[in-house]
């Protein structure tokens, strides 16, 4: 079984964390995104798997390499211009000449992708489309079924005046049959939610769903990043994904971390610092009773004395001043927030 992940948009909603990361190995809890994704493909013994990347993708290549240390064999295909996600898989075809499982890039769940493809089997559809309820579908592909399962209709970002029957959403998981791609309408860029799968419909193919229980989420806005970080160091995403907590050497014994917390073992907290449900990355430095609540602190940043960070993620090698409090902000890499500034909580 064969996987191909989207990972070539240029993640401009989450800027500025992707402005040096592309999305796909952004870190949660210390590991790059795409580790999620490939243990997951690799739990359904999938073994194959293509990256079709367009931006930045030698950063990309350079982590995982030939995917030997995640238990996979990668194979990157890289887009000089976005081919759109569609488009994608078919400049893959080479390496889905058979029954193939297609992944967006940005997306964190726990679904069951072996009781996906026993689904897709056993229903005979030419493509399956995982489904995920959520609060806000409009921001999504909202997917309409009959009462079978069977997809009736793909509406990709509803306007805001049109009706939406259901809050079940494309949670960019499809098992495709490789006949699926003969459908292809024509044109330079081609993606499955505004022309592909309108236009399987249109022509009367089986398209099943499959609704996913269980944890979901796109990692694609700094909210929705922090929102993934705080439910992973809860366990929400699973048994198999609980971060492991090792201890931090250079933790003052007057510095309070909460058990929720998870801090790369390099970090330094010195005293009266606390910590309260946040994940510190490698290397960065935490001053004298600052406060760290809800929170993603990138790596090798600093946090001055009595500064507060709450709500908030800090890129890497970022130094947030003495006395300054950043509440609800993304702050990109390399800046300097000055001691005493008040960033979303003006005094
Ligand atoms: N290789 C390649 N080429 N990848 C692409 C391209 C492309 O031209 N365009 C987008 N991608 C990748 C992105 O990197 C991302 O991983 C994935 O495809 C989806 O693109 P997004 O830009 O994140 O789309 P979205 O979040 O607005 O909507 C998509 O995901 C939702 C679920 O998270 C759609 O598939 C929606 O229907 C879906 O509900
Ligand atoms: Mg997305």
């Amino acid at each position: 079984m064969q996987a191909v992940i989207l990972a070539g948009g240029k993640a401009t909603r989450m800027r500025p964390l992707t402005l040096h990361t592309p999305k796909p190995i952004v870190p949660i809890v210390g590991r790059p995104f795409l580790a999620y994704t490939l243990d997951m493909l690799r739990r359904a013994h999938v073994r194959e798997v293509t990256l079709a990347l367009s931006y930045q993708p030698q950063k990309i290549e350079d982590m995982f390499g030939d995917g030997s240390h995640s238990g996979v064999r990668l194979r990157y295909i890289v887009e000089s211009l976005p081919l759109g996600t569609a488009g994608a898989v078919r400049n893959a075809r080479e390496h889905i000449d058979t029954r193939a499982i297609v992944l967006n890039g940005d997306i964190l769940t726990d679904v069951n992708l072996t009781a996906v493809l026993t689904a897709h089997r056993e229903s005979g559809a030419a493509a399956t489309i995982v489904l995920a309820p959520v609060d806000n579908p409009r921001a999504y592909g909202v997917v309409e079924t009959d009462e079978t399962g069977r997809v009736t209709h793909f509406l990709e970002k509803p306007a805001a005046d049109q009706e939406l029957p259901t809050n079940n959403v494309n949670a960019g998981i499809y098992v495709i049959e490789p006949e699926v791609l003969t459908y292809m309408p024509a044109g330079e860029t081609v993606t499955f939610e505004y022309d592909l799968f309108p236009a399987l419909l249109e022509q009367g193919v089986h398209v099943q769903s499959f609704t996913a229980g269980g944890y979901w989420t796109d990692i694609g806005t700094p909210r929705r990043f922090l929102r993934a970080n705080l439910d992973v160091l809860a366990g929400r995403l699973g048994p198999t994904n609980v971060p492991v907590r090792e201890t931090v050497e250079r933790a003052d014994p007057k510095a309070e971390i909460d058990a929720l917390s998870w801090l790369d073992p390099s970090v330094t907290v010195k005293a009266g610092a606390q910590i309260v449900n946040s994940v510190i990355e490698d290397n960065c430095v935490i001053e004298e009773r600052a406060l760290i609540e809800n929170a993603v602190i990138r790596r090798a940043s600093r946090v001055g004395q009595s500064a507060t960070v709450r709500d908030s993620v800090i890129g890497q090698s970022t130094h947030v001043g003495r006395f300054s409090v950043v509440s609800g902000a993304a702050i990109g890499d390399k800046s300097t927030v000055t001691d005493y500034s008040q960033l979303g909580e003006m005094r």
